[in-house]
């Protein structure tokens, strides 16, 4: 059984609670923490300063998820830069997050498919805005910067379209990479991996457009046992790629080792 080696661990407290039932932050660390039934089931968490300790009591048990002063779950964003929903790009990503998930770090998915993502326009009005947001509004990418903001670790994941990433995925990097700059490089040490699919070739060249971003943001990037790619042409065929496939899941739990270490 795991023994709580820091104080930076939330662990179980298996005392029955009275009126100390404050929610964690989102309805995921919820329904997760009323899975647990494992004690003690650890969460890795980070601090901020300035928000009150909270406690979680487990219905299914007399249990209680404490978080002290200041704490929450640390959480990985990614996002799937493709036009087709739930596809090999996707399927990457899911595999990164199930390692995450293991070490009880949070996670959420964002896709791209179907929705508008416009680049760019070279206003630098976010320099004089300084409001963390892009002037650009009604798309999906304010909402976005918000979540890398929120989030410890960030997963850029796009298919290989003409040996680059999709122009969803290089508006994102370009409106979200300036309005860091713009804002004291906000994504500064935050931990940050990209994720390709791919059906023959031109993969690295999107791998690097994507790791630039990190690169150029002060972010810290884990590495797997290969570049972090995946083959496959129709929808689901990457599961056949079983080296691509362990590819990520070394990925995630190397993201896991990295993240809880810059939080030790
Ligand atoms: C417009 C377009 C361009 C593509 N360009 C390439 C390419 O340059 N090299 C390649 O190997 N595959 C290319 N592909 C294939 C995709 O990268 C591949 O099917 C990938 O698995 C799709 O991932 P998804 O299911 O997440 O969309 C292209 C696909 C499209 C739609």
């Amino acid at each position: 059984m795991d023994r709580p080696r820091r104080s930076s661990v939330a662990t179980i407290n298996k005392v029955n609670p009275v009126n100390k039932v404050r929610l964690p932050p989102n309805a995921k660390s919820r329904r997760r923490a009323m899975k647990s039934e494992m004690p003690p089931f650890r969460f890795p968490i980070r601090r901020l300063a300035g928000v009150p300790h909270f406690e979680y009591h487990s219905p299914r048990s007399s249990e209680i998820l404490e978080f002290h002063e200041g704490e929450y779950p640390m959480k990985v964003v990614a996002f799937n830069g493709s036009a087709r929903k739930d596809g090999n790009t996707a399927i990457l990503v899911r595999q990164v997050f199930a390692e995450l998930e293991k070490e009880g770090i949070e996670t959420e998915l964002v896709q791209f498919a179907g929705q508008k993502v416009p680049g760019c326009i070279a206003c630098r009005q976010c320099f004089k805005n300084q409001n963390q947001r892009c002037v650009v509004e009604g798309d999906i990418v304010n909402d976005c910067i918000a979540k890398m903001v929120a989030a410890d670790g960030v997963i850029l994941a796009s298919p290989t379209y003409f040996a680059d990433v999709t122009s969803e995925m290089k508006a994102l990097i370009d409106r979200a990479g300036y309005v860091a700059k713009a804002n004291a490089e906000m994504f500064r040490r935050k931990v940050g991996a990209a994720v390709v699919a791919v059906r023959r070739g031109g993969e690295i060249h999107a791998f690097d457009t994507m790791n630039h971003f990190f690169l150029i943001s002060q972010m810290i990037i884990p590495g797997s046992c290969y570049w972090n790619m995946g083959f496959g042409l129709n929808k689901g065929e990457v599961e056949q790629d079983e080296e691509g496939l362990r590819t990520m899941q070394l990925l995630g739990q190397n993201m896991a080792w990295l993240l809880k270490k810059i939080q030790s």
